[in-house]
């Protein structure tokens, strides 16, 4: 029965600044409406992470979402919709970051797509133009195989049964794909989307809104 979609967006934003999810990037269109609006266009059973303190002001904004409150770090938010997830019961779930609002409807798909030929974890991926070094205190300790590197982004799919046993484990970890290969669980990598950027730094708001302005993508 189709894809559940999370949406994280329980964050404080430190590298920012402040809660970033709900800066506008348009009058009216914060970050957090636009990941929600692409999350809506692909799946009917939407659940959105937010800040304890806004979930009713973000549950009247968007009735047809389930509206959760996070916890103090990603995968504890990710972990507490887990509920939620159980009770829509759907095959598939798509989890993704909020903070990443130009993901688009075509690159959802494309991972539901993988997840209905049969993978089990799909994660969207791209190269490494720059060198990179391991260092450690300033001196290095060697340089990585750019061949073998990827840039790791949101949405990832799971098949619900997998993700709930890789949720089993409790720790911390930066991606959902990563609980998979901890168990030993094949990770496909498809193509991911440049424009696909994750707001960090207040620096990423120009892209973004540029990337917004009508014929510039
Ligand atoms: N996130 C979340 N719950 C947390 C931490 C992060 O739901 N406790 C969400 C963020 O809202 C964001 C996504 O996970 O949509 C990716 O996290 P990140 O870009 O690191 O956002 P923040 O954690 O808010 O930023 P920072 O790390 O700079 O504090
Ligand atoms: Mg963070």
């Amino acid at each position: 029965k189709g894809a559940a979609v999370v949406l994280v967006a329980a964050g404080s934003g430190t590298r920012f600044g402040s809660r970033k999810q709900f800066v506008e990037l348009l009058p009216g269109v914060s970050i957090l409406d636009r990941s929600y609006e692409v999350a809506r266009s692909v799946s009917s059973n939407v659940i959105v992470v937010v800040p304890p303190d806004t979930v009713r002001s973000i549950s009247a904004r968007y009735p047809l979402a389930t509206v959760i409150a996070g916890g103090s770090t990603r995968t504890e938010s990710v972990r507490f919709a887990i509920p939620a997830l159980k009770e829509l019961g759907c095959s598939f779930v798509l989890v993704h970051d909020a903070a990443r609002p130009l993901a688009s409807h075509g690159l959802y798909l494309r991972i539901l797509e993988s997840l209905k030929e049969g993978a089990v974890a799909v994660v969207p991926g791209l190269p490494v133009y720059d060198t990179v070094k391991r260092v450690r205190s300033n001196e290095v300790l060697e340089t990585l195989d750019r061949e073998e590197l990827r840039r790791i982004q949101t949405p990832q799919g799971f098949k619900l049964e997998s993700f709930l046993q890789a949720y089993g484990q409790v720790i911390d970890v930066s991606d959902d794909a990563a609980l998979f290969e901890r168990c030993g669980i094949k990770v496909q990598v498809i193509q991911g989307e440049e424009q696909n950027i994750k707001v960090t730094a207040p620096g990423d708001l120009d892209y973004v809104r540029v990337a917004l302005t009508p014929g510039s993508l």
